[in-house]
């Protein structure tokens, strides 16, 4: 037998060497090993802001007032925060009622100043005073939101807020959405009788025209004072409709990306710039006027609107498990982190706890009773949670004992992740792997883990981008995340989860050099990266094909990868092909073991002469995956692949003898 398997992989590689320069051939005597059905997830972090003016659809910016509160024990340098660990972050909105002006019309006098006396509550100490001394025409307070709002003809936008008055004296309130000017009104309510202690107002607008530079305006025709606090105004149609929800048409790339999972928070948030600072979710639930927003540590105010109650709720609504990061008892490691006091460790586990216990509980525990409070009797699907990012050192392995174990003995089925292979004396089930770094390290990284112990903890790659001399996230950086991928779908019996970071950015605040999605307040678009992920995530075949190559290859200078895999539902063989070259490739592919149907092949191809082309807002479709067919023969086939692309191909087989007419689920939701 194994002479005879010698000469046939003589003849595979003398033959096909003539025929030319790549060949492969595919081996499906046999399955290879499963692939995992969880391997593809989604990053997500409040970073360029990606929730506030993005994911969430909140319209009004700085709606608390609440700018000015900054992490305990920080100062302010100019517009930078100094934390009292020496750690310095930039502010960028500096102006303690940022998005917030006067709006004075033919001589109307007045002003707006942050107050906080009487607040509306601990939560939210400041609020807004309007001063009118002199009516014009028009006198009062505008917000423009997140770079203009996006408002749209004949759909309804709710408006929401709370005022006082210095007395029991009643006023009226005007509310408009407008044009950027104010010169034109496309929706107009007057409010009546608003006076005396904290109320809260509410009513429909429906613009008569469509704007996606609008504003709010909130007008008084008399001189008197008034204070405003958590302006809101949301449009109705959210993602499924929630309210407090989410923009349909940044859901839907998600949705598109079919991810097993979400990660959430964060990132470097779950730490914080110092321990106040860390993602703290208790602040983040319930009534919108009663959570505590932070400065978030990517340098903008965050209102926590977008909470653990949200997160949990994308998941469902996207049918993805959650995965949770819990901080671990100290701030972010790479800013001068802030340790608890070794008794209070137990506090941040008790935190994490009544997290799960708000996901996961029964409604008559306390926190499950929140959720059920909350709209969501039912828990919720959070499947993993992970403690710590990015976090390392003695600390970290002490701490992340105590959590394991305190959450195992509650949640036995619970997965959890850590951010280390080994802990001494501990246990790992996953290892969350970060990578970032040049095209030349992506490239290298296609054989990265097979050599990984198999003994060994599951590796989960939470975050990667090839990011670094790539434009904002151009075609290069794409086909070397195609190539990473490629080497994790390979070795995805040990690479079981993924996800790529950061996830989205606001064109016009951008953190992060490269990111995946991007947008402004009424478009989206994907970078090339977002593409190649999709592709990746569509064409997750079952098991992978031994491939092998026919050709010598020169590992250093490589531009050419190829895997193949077995897709059991439609009884396709999946072949995957990288082509880094600025030349155009043919390669030639045979099989063994399996029979074509001689059905056309379906080809999906993503390319572009240029590696430096990107895809950007106002050009989104510069290099999208194209679907074409070709005709295969029973044997083989040998086709050209463009230069600089990435090719998915399916062909329809007849399915071998080993697998079974029923099929094992290879759902990620089983
Ligand atoms: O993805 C952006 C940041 O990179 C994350 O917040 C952090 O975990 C990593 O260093």
């Amino acid at each position: 037998m194994k002479k005879q398997i010698f000469i046939l992989a003589i003849l595979f590689s003398s033959t096909f060497k003539l025929l030319g320069q790549n060949v492969y051939e595919i081996d499906a005597t046999k399955p290879g090993i499963s692939v995992s059905p969880r391997l593809y997830g989604i990053f997500f972090e409040e970073i360029n802001h990606s929730g506030e003016g993005g994911l969430y659809s909140e319209m009004v910016f700085n709606r608390d007032f609440e700018m000015t509160n900054i992490p305990e024990g920080s100062k302010m340098a100019g517009n930078l925060v100094r934390t009292k660990n020496d750690w310095q972050e930039r502010k960028i909105f500096g102006n303690e009622l940022y998005g917030w002006t006067f709006l004075s019309k033919g001589g109307a006098i007045g002003d707006i100043r942050l107050q906080t006396i009487k607040p509306l509550n601990e939560k939210n100490p400041s609020s807004m005073r309007l001063i009118v001394t002199k009516t014009g025409s028009r006198s009062g307070v505008y917000n423009s939101g997140y770079w203009g709002m996006n408002l749209k003809k004949d759909e309804t936008y709710n408006l929401s807020f709370y005022a006082r008055t210095n007395n029991s004296k009643k006023l009226d309130v005007t509310v408009s959405l407008e044009s950027p000017n104010g010169n034109q009104i496309y929706a107009k309510k007057k409010i009546l009788n608003i006076g005396g202690d904290w109320h809260k107002y509410q009513c429909f607008l429906v613009p008569n025209l469509s704007d996606n530079l609008g504003r709010l305006s909130l007008t008084i025709n008399q001189a008197d004072t008034i204070w405003l606090d958590v302006v809101s105004l949301f449009p109705q149609k959210t993602y499924k409709n929630r309210p407090n929800g989410l923009r349909p048409d940044m859901v839907q790339m998600l949705i598109d990306l079919k991810p097993s999972f979400v990660r959430f928070p964060g990132g470097a948030i779950v730490g914080g710039m110092n321990l106040d600072n860390r993602i703290q979710w208790k602040n983040s639930i319930g009534d919108i006027s009663q959570r505590k927003g932070t400065m978030n540590l990517w340098g903008y105010y965050t209102t926590n609107g977008l909470g653990f109650h949200e997160y949990l709720q994308l998941c469902e609504d996207i049918k993805a498990d959650a995965l949770w990061v819990c901080n671990p008892g100290f701030s972010d490691n790479y800013r001068k982190a802030e340790y608890c006091k070794p008794e209070d460790v137990k506090l941040y586990i008790q935190e994490a706890l009544d997290a799960l216990e708000y996901a996961l509980g029964p409604v008559n525990s306390e926190w499950g009773s929140k959720r059920a409070a909350n709209g969501h009797p039912a828990p919720f699907h959070l499947k993993y949670i992970e403690i710590g990012n990015e976090a390392s050192g003695q600390l970290y392995n002490e701490n992340y004992k105590q959590f394991y174990s305190d959450i195992k003995t509650r949640y036995p089925n619970l997965k959890i992740i850590c951010n280390q292979r080994a802990i001494p004396n501990g246990k790992v089930e996953i290892k969350d792997d970060h990578k970032y770094g040049t095209p030349q390290s992506f490239i290298s990284a296609f054989n990265k883990y097979d050599t990984t112990d198999r003994k060994g903890p599951e590796i989960y790659v939470g975050e990667y981008a090839c990011s670094r001399g790539v434009g904002e996230g151009n075609l290069l950086a794409a086909l070397s995340d195609a190539v990473f991928l490629m080497g994790l779908e390979k070795n995805s019996d040990i690479v079981t989860m993924s996800s790529y970071a950061p996830l989205f950015f606001h064109v016009s605040d951008k953190a992060w050099p490269v990111n995946m999605i991007g947008f402004d307040n009424s478009k989206v678009f994907g970078r090339t990266s977002y593409y190649v992920n999709k592709m990746m995530a569509e064409n997750r075949p079952d098991f992978m094909l031994d491939t092998r190559s026919g050709t010598i290859e020169d590992h250093k200078s490589k531009k050419w990868f190829s895997i193949s895999g077995y897709d059991q539902k439609t009884d396709e063989v999946i072949i995957k092909v990288v082509n880094i070259d600025s030349l155009p490739q043919k390669a030639s592919f045979c099989f063994r073991g399996i029979k074509l149907t001689g059905q056309p092949a379906e080809i999906t191809e993503l390319s572009h002469k240029d590696c430096n082309a990107e895809n950007s807002l106002y050009n989104p479709n510069v290099i999208v995956p194209k679907k074409n067919g070709f005709t295969v023969f029973n044997s083989g086939f040998e086709k050209e692949f463009p230069p600089f692309s990435f090719s998915i191909i399916r062909i329809k087989v007849t399915k071998p003898n080993y697998i079974k007419a029923t099929l094992k689920d290879n759902s990620h939701r089983k």
